[in-house]
């Protein structure tokens, strides 16, 4: 008998009158609520296996050992990239692609560079980002350009963009320099003082929130010297953990009026947060009317991207809302700061862990750079090929993500097989790079396989 005859069996064993004469005789409200929960869920059981029935088995491998509700395992949310790359050595072979189930979703996994083109062609139209994790985004504060679709990207684009563009990122370069020159004469006074060690994850976290609070909106929250004062960074760690989770959730919890964000912590951080982005908008608007007032073209704070994009709101370029204006700020510091982070402490990992001499070369190449406080944005991105190689080699395999989540928008036919409107697709963006084919082996011909912090520099120029 297979499983799904026995649910029905045991469904029509648990027949209406057999139910209420079983809650009339027993007394004990325990056995009741038991009683209660195991019919709802048989009952849940035979709907997943009928609708499960009705699918035609796919063309590509399945992780195996999924179960019920649940899905296949997973140590934790945050391992779900590590996991990613297993299962893809597991069940890549000719197709380049497999699936796997979690908390009731299907997602389809291309794992392969021929595969992964077929979705990226698609890409902003037919293949959008994944929705759940867009609403999680959202549900937290971040509702910004980074979770945003279709006419409302392209809008959030048309204003966040040129507030980030090559121009602009000059006014911004100032503000970076003085902020890692703090964690420079942090570092060398703890070390200068007999300490042996100095914590980077804090300190890098510190000094990336600190660059895009000033970029941002000119406020120069100074994290790195006065840690654990300000909630504006542990508060944000939160809400992005709760938002993976979140969007791996399989119902949005969080909407269930009064108590729903509430049940994970993201309540509170939230509201801090939101009032926080929303008084430093509002103080940039009045800045920006008394500018106007007073016909004052630039200030301190006309430089900062929250001021530009005050600026092209007033000129008329856009009409963003003022919650939206506050979304896009939040993004741009979720966006950028544990991202950031990420990378600098992997590199900083491997200038400290290698044993072929990097450290030196890396020093030698930044002395030689003659003014680095004046350096124009070019100079600074040609001027330092090694450091340049170390940090695309660490975004390739050791970077903040390590897989991107998308969905497909209506039908979408892929390998000759038609997936469902909003199927969830996951690309293990880092396993695919490592594949042989995909990476150039630069100088040391070192394979795509392994980790190279020479592998991006070019042998023809000699650099
Ligand atoms: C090493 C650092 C970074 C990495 C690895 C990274 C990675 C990514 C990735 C993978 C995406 C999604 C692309 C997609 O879904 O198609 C993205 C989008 C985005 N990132 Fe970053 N990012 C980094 C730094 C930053 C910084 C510093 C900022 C801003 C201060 C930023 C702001 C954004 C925004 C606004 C988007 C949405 C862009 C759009 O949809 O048009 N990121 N980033």
């Amino acid at each position: 008998m297979t499983l799904e005859q026995r649910i029905t069996n045991m469904l029509k064993v648990l027949a209406t009158d057999d139910i209420v004469r079983l809650l009339q005789d027993t007394s004990s409200p325990v056995l009741i609520i038991i009683i209660l929960w195991s019919i709802l869920l048989a009952t849940l059981a035979a709907v997943f296996f009928a609708r499960r029935s009705k699918i035609t088995p796919p063309p590509w491998p399945v992780v195996a050992g999924a179960r019920p509700f649940i899905g296949n395992s997973l140590e934790s949310i945050e391992s779900l990239g590590a996991q990613l790359d297993i299962w893809a050595k597991m069940y890549d072979n000719e197709k380049g692609i497999f699936e796997f189930q979690l908390f009731g979703t299907r997602f389809i996994v291309p794992c392969r560079a021929e595969t992964l083109e077929l979705i990226m062609n698609e890409r902003p139209f037919q293949i959008q980002r994944n929705s759940k994790l867009n609403d999680a985004i959202a549900s937290v504060g971040g509702d910004g350009l980074f979770s945003a679709e279709g006419e409302t990207w392209k809008s959030d684009r048309r204003l966040v963009a040129p507030a980030l563009n090559r121009k602009n990122v000059e006014d911004y370069l100032s503000m970076i320099n003085m902020v890692t020159g703090r964690l420079v004469e942090k570092w060398e006074s703890e070390t200068v003082q007999g300490g042996r060690h100095v914590v980077v994850n804090r300190d890098v976290l510190s000094m990336t929130m600190d660059i895009i609070s000033l970029v941002a909106f000119g406020k120069d929250m100074d994290f790195l010297r006065a840690q654990g004062s300000v909630p504006v960074g542990p508060d944000l760690l939160k809400l992005m953990n709760i938002t993976m989770m979140r969007s791996l959730s399989p119902f949005p919890y969080w909407n269930i009026p009064w108590i729903g964000q509430y049940l994970d912590g993201a309540g509170w951080p939230k509201h801090r947060l939101l009032r926080y982005f929303s008084s430093l908008v509002k103080q940039h608007e009045s800045l920006a009317e008394e500018a106007s007032a007073a016909a004052s073209k630039d200030n301190h704070k006309s430089r900062t991207f929250l001021s530009k994009v005050i600026a092209l709101r007033r000129r008329g370029n856009t009409t963003m809302s003022h919650d939206r204006l506050v979304g896009n700020l939040f993004t741009l510091f979720a966006a950028g700061s544990e991202t950031t982070h990420v990378t600098i402490c992997s590199c900083l990992w491997e200038i400290a862990t290698d044993t072929t001499g990097l450290q030196d070369e890396l020093a030698s190449e930044a002395q030689r750079m003659k003014n680095m406080e004046k350096a124009s944005v070019e100079e600074l991105l040609n001027g330092f090929p090694r450091i340049r190689s170390l940090m695309y080699e660490i975004l390739r395999i050791k970077g903040p993500t390590p897989f991107l989540g998308f969905q497909c928008k209506d039908e979408f036919s892929i390998c000759g097989t038609k997936l469902p409107p909003s199927t969830k697709l996951m690309v293990p963006t880092r396993y695919i790079s490592m594949q042989s084919g995909q990476t150039p082996s630069g100088p040391l011909n070192a394979s795509a396989s392994e980790f190279c912090a020479r592998r991006y520099l070019l042998i023809d120029r000699g650099e």
